[in-house]
C-alpha cells in the first residue's frame, strides 16, 4: 500500500485526462500512491482508510471555473470523516482554456475546505491547456511542473506550480476551433451545430 492516495474527481475518470496526469504523478513520485475514481463511488469505505496515508491527492477537471459535482460528492463524506490523523491535501488541475490560472478559484475552494474540516493544504499544480498539451509537442513542459509537483508531494510541502502551452492567446484559439471542427465533421456535426445550445435531437 502506498503513502498517497491519488483521487480522480473527474466524471469520465477511467478516460479522463485526471487520469493520465496522475499517472505521469505516479511515475515521478518517489512515494508509493494508491488510485481511487470517484466514479466508483466508494466514498464511505474510502475515507475510512485516509489514516494510512500521509498524503491525498485530489486529481480533477475544472467545471464552471469551480470543481465538478463528483469531486463535492467525495469531499461532502470527507467532511463527516474523522481521526487523528489527516492526510495533507494536494491538487492537481486541469483546465481545458490555456490559462492556469483559471484554476485558482478551484484551489482556493479546496483551501477552504481544508481549513474548516481541519486538514492541512499542501502543494497545488494548475495545468492551463490541459486537454491538449498531453497530445502535442509541448508534453515536455507539463513533464517538468510534474516532476516539482511530485517532489513537493513527497515532501509533504507548501509549492503553488503551474504549466501551461507557450502559445499566445490567438495561437492557441485558433488551434483550438482548427482541432474543434475537424472533430465535429469526423462526427458529422458542422461549426454552426455546434455553436448552438442543443446537445442532443
Ligand atoms: C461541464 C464542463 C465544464 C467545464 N468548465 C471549464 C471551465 O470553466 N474552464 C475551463 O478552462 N475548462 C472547462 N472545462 C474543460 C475541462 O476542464 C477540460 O476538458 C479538462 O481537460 C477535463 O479533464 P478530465 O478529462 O480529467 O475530466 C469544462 C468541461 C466540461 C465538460
Amino acid at each position: 500500500m502506498g503513502k498517497l492516495l491519488i483521487v480522480n474527481g473527474s466524471p469520465r475518470a477511467p478516460r479522463s485526462n485526471s487520469k493520465r496526469y496522475a499517472a505521469l504523478l505516479r511515475e515521478y513520485l518517489n512515494s508509493g500512491a494508491d488510485e481511487y475514481n470517484v466514479t466508483e463511488k466508494r466514498h464511505r469505505e474510502i475515507c475510512e482508510t485516509l489514516g494510512r496515508y500521509d498524503g491525498l491527492v485530489l486529481a480533477f477537471p475544472l467545471y464552471a471555473d469551480g470543481l465538478p459535482v463528483t469531486l463535492m460528492r467525495f469531499l461532502k463524506e470527507l467532511e463527516t470523516y474523522e481521526a487523528e490523523k489527516k492526510p495533507v491535501v494536494h491538487v492537481l488541475v486541469n483546465c481545458g482554456f490555456l490559462e492556469p490560472e483559471q484554476n485558482d478559484t478551484a484551489v482556493e475552494m479546496i483551501r477552504f475546505f481544508c481549513k474548516s474540516n481541519g486538514f492541512l493544504f499542501g502543494s497545488a499544480l494548475r495545468i492551463g491547456s490541459g486537454e491538449a498539451i498531453l497530445d502535442t509537442p509541448f508534453v515536455p513542459t507539463v513533464k517538468r511542473k510534474l516532476k516539482k509537483f511530485a517532489k513537493a508531494v513527497d515532501e509533504g510541502g507548501n509549492k503553488l506550480l503551474k504549466a501551461r502551452m507557450p502559445l499566445t492567446k490567438k495561437m492557441f484559439v485558433g488551434a483550438s476551433a482548427k482541432f474543434w471542427e475537424a472533430y465535429g465533421a469526423k462526427n458529422h456535426i458542422t461549426k454552426e451545430e455546434m455553436q448552438t445550445m442543443k446537445i442532443e435531437g
